[in-house]
């Protein structure tokens, strides 16, 4: 029984050594060292090109090393093998502190005061009371959910949107396209914690930002396929959206020279909002393989139909 791991080296290390000290029934092997190929039951990777999944007759579990599954072209994975994406309390956690982070800098108009100091301005702003800022978060899943519990603290007035309804202590709940217009309406502060899907691709558009009241800021910690960089410029060009905090881009590394660049009301970061942590991941992939040797259910399995 094989593992293979196509990922972070140093990472790979260290989940060798907890896989061999909790689970020593299973083999670590790192690649390019496939071995024998019919060995290999497991795979643990970030990208693996279609050549690597045909090359493996007996996987039975695709692990993403990541939260998202967008990397991986599912079309090319057997359908027989799952795909299971990573729930790491880590990378939750620093996800959490990210968009905590991102909304106290556009609620306290961190931004503004940003660029003011670069030319020298002496510019007080007016202070807005948490309870009086509506935040919205596109995405309930795990870290959605997880940021509105730090979120709550504070104080904000909180919504949040997803594909099937929810209920959720003390926030505004919508579901389905049908919502988005009244949810974004009521929306200072929007972050998008969505997975890209056929369905959300795109989906921080012109026609969004124009649902969004006057001034709005946009958090992206989703994908950069979620959003349309001209449009946002568009928004940011006639004030409809006032400031963007964006950690993911169409094409990463952001190429030197584009506009997101040096843009005074954006703020980028390099996709590093979160990451999966090297113990906590490891501990995470740990308690999925057990759960699939006792036969019971993996956390953030995939559902192939949704696309997440
Ligand atoms: P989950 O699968 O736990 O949650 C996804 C949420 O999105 C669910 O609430 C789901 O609704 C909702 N959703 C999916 N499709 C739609 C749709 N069409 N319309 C409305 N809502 C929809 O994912 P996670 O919270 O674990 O992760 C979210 C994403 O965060 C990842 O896929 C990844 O892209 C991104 N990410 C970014 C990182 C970074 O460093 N920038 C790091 C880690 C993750 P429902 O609850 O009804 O199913
Ligand atoms: C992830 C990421 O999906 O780092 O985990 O973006």
């Amino acid at each position: 029984m094989v593992l293979l791991y196509k990922s972070e080296p140093e990472r790979g290390r260290i989940w060798q050594a907890l896989l061999a000290k909790h689970l020593p029934q299973l083999e670590f092997r790192t690649w390019p060292d496939v071995g024998e190929s019919e060995d290999i039951r497991y795979l643990a990777a970030w990208e693996p090109s279609a050549e690597l999944l045909k090359s493996l007759p007996n996987l039975e579990v695709l692990f993403s090393v990541g939260a998202g599954i967008d990397q991986f072209d599912v079309a090319r994975v057997p359908d027989q093998v799952e795909i299971v994406r990573m729930v790491d309390p880590g990378l939750t956690q620093s996800m959490t502190e990210y968009v905590v982070m991102a909304v106290l800098a556009l609620h306290r108009n961190l931004v503004d005061y940003i660029d003011a100091q670069r030319r020298g301005c002496w510019r007080q702003q007016g202070i807005v009371a948490a309870r009086e800022r509506r935040v919205g978060i596109m995405g309930l899943g795990n870290l959605g959910l997880a940021a509105i519990d730090s979120l709550r603290q504070f104080g904000f007035d909180l919504a949040g949107w997803s594909r099937t309804p929810k209920t959720v202590r003390g926030v505004d709940c919508f579901a389905g396209s049908g919502s988005l217009a009244a949810f974004l309406g009521r929306t200072d502060i929007l972050i998008c914690l969505l997975p890209l899907t056929h369905k959300t691709r795109g989906i921080l558009c012109r026609s969004t930002f124009s649902m969004l009241p006057r001034g709005a800021g946009v958090i992206n910690v989703g994908r950069g396929g979620h959003l349309v960089e001209p449009d946002l410029l568009s928004a940011l060009e006639e004030g409809s959206v006032g400031a963007a905090v964006l950690d993911v881009f169409e094409e990463e590394p952001l190429p030197a020279g584009h506009p997101f660049w040096s843009h005074p009301r954006i703020v980028v970061t390099p996709h590093r909002a979160s990451h999966t942590g090297a113990t906590t991941g490891g501990q995470a992939l740990l308690e999925n393989l057990r759960r699939h040797l006792a036969g019971e259910p993996m956390h953030g399995l995939i559902r192939r139909e949704l696309g997440y």
